[in-house]
């Protein structure tokens, strides 16, 4: 099969590599997964680089993305899935050596969800970090109806899906992004320029001075004191990033005596029931045709090393995806 690797770390068009390789075969539990798409998410792009504290190669070889969709053409003992059933991938590249950049991909069968027909390769390609991530930070502590939510950078990957699944879900959401086309391209109606206004002001005054039930937060640090002040009593802050200042001084007194909760998750380590419920969430959406995608074309497994430069370059609109 075709696949694309690295071998050790560095830079996208150092070490990434493409080439042939057999075929893997199913084990008990899983399933083999023909990949027409393979998405990109920043976590894939600094894990290849190198760039995850105390990085080391766990593998000789690793063929790199945690998301991806495909068709599964085999199974291994104990599973009972249908061959030729469409499915979406998560966890893929996450403490394994083989994702979904390559032709094929074996995996635990949990680990395939069944891809709605009305959902393409490449939209299904964004849902195992992107579209879970942004469910796990809005619906990891029950409904949110009538509730106000703040998503932080809803033009990101996360934040777009972040505004329209709190839509989805009967919340009012305010986001932040940096110029008008990134407003629009977030889907969310209320929005603020947190380059240009003071962004705790802007939501005390879009509140009539309530403030926030809860904030999906794409940059801890940088948007800590904002939050303090814009939280409610027993709000929740669910931040999925801190890239600005990875180790920022908490403001722990603060935080204290408003009550609030910091819940900062991780997508890969959505598991288990609650993972189910996240992907039974996306699915009704998906059947309803209610969810919007924003795939950015990222070439052929030919072109993997571009589309990772596409991702570190951070212009994109979108999660890059690669036709397989
Ligand atoms: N914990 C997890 O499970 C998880 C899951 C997915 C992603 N992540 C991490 O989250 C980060 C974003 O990922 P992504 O795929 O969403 O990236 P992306 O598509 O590049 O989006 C990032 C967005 O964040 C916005 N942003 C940056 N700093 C901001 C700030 N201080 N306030 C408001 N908005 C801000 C950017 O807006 P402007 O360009 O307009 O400034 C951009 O729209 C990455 O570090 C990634 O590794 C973590």
């Amino acid at each position: 099969m075709k696949a694309g690797w690295y071998e050790t770390f560095g830079a996208a068009s150092e070490v990434l590599v493409v080439g042939d390789m057999e075929v893997p075969a199913p084990g008990p539990g899983e399933v083999l997964v023909r990949v027409h798409a393979s998405g990109i998410n920043p976590s894939d792009v600094k894990l290849r680089a190198g760039a995850r504290p105390g990085a080391v190669m766990a593998y000789p070889r690793i063929i790199p993305h945690s998301d991806g969709a495909g068709v599964i053409e085999a199974v291994g003992d104990g599973v009972d899935r249908e061959v030729d059933e469409r499915v979406w991938l998560w966890n893929a590249g996450w403490q394994r050596a083989f994702g979904t950049a390559a032709e094929y991909v074996c995996l635990p069968s949990d680990q395939a969800v069944r891809l709605p027909d009305n959902t393409s390769f490449a939209e299904g390609a964004c849902f195992g970090i992107p579209a879970m991530t942004a469910w796990y930070a809005l619906y990891s502590d029950g409904p949110i109806e009538g509730q106000t939510v703040l998503v932080t950078g809803g033009a990101g990957t996360v934040g777009r899906y972040a505004c329209q699944m709190a839509r989805l879900g009967g919340a009012r959401v305010i986001t932040t992004v940096s110029s008008e086309e990134k407003a629009r391209h977030s889907t969310a109606e209320e929005w603020i320029n947190y380059r240009e206004a003071d962004v705790a002001e802007a939501v005390m005054e879009m509140t009539g001075g309530a403030g926030v039930d809860r904030i999906v937060e794409v940059d801890f640090g940088a948007n800590q004191a904002t939050s303090l002040e814009i939280i409610k009593t027993s709000g929740v802050i669910a931040s999925y990033a801190s890239a600005a200042e990875m180790v920022p001084p908490l403001q722990f007194y603060g935080f204290m005596f408003k009550d609030v909760t910091l819940r900062m998750l991780i997508a890969y380590h959505l598991i288990g029931d609650r993972h189910k419920r996240g992907e039974a969430a996306l699915t009704e959406w998906l059947e309803a045709g209610a969810l919007s995608h924003a795939v950015v074309p990222g070439g052929t497994l030919d072109d993997i090393a571009a589309a990772h430069e596409k991702v570190e370059a951070g212009e994109k609109l979108g999660t890059v995806v690669i036709e397989v």
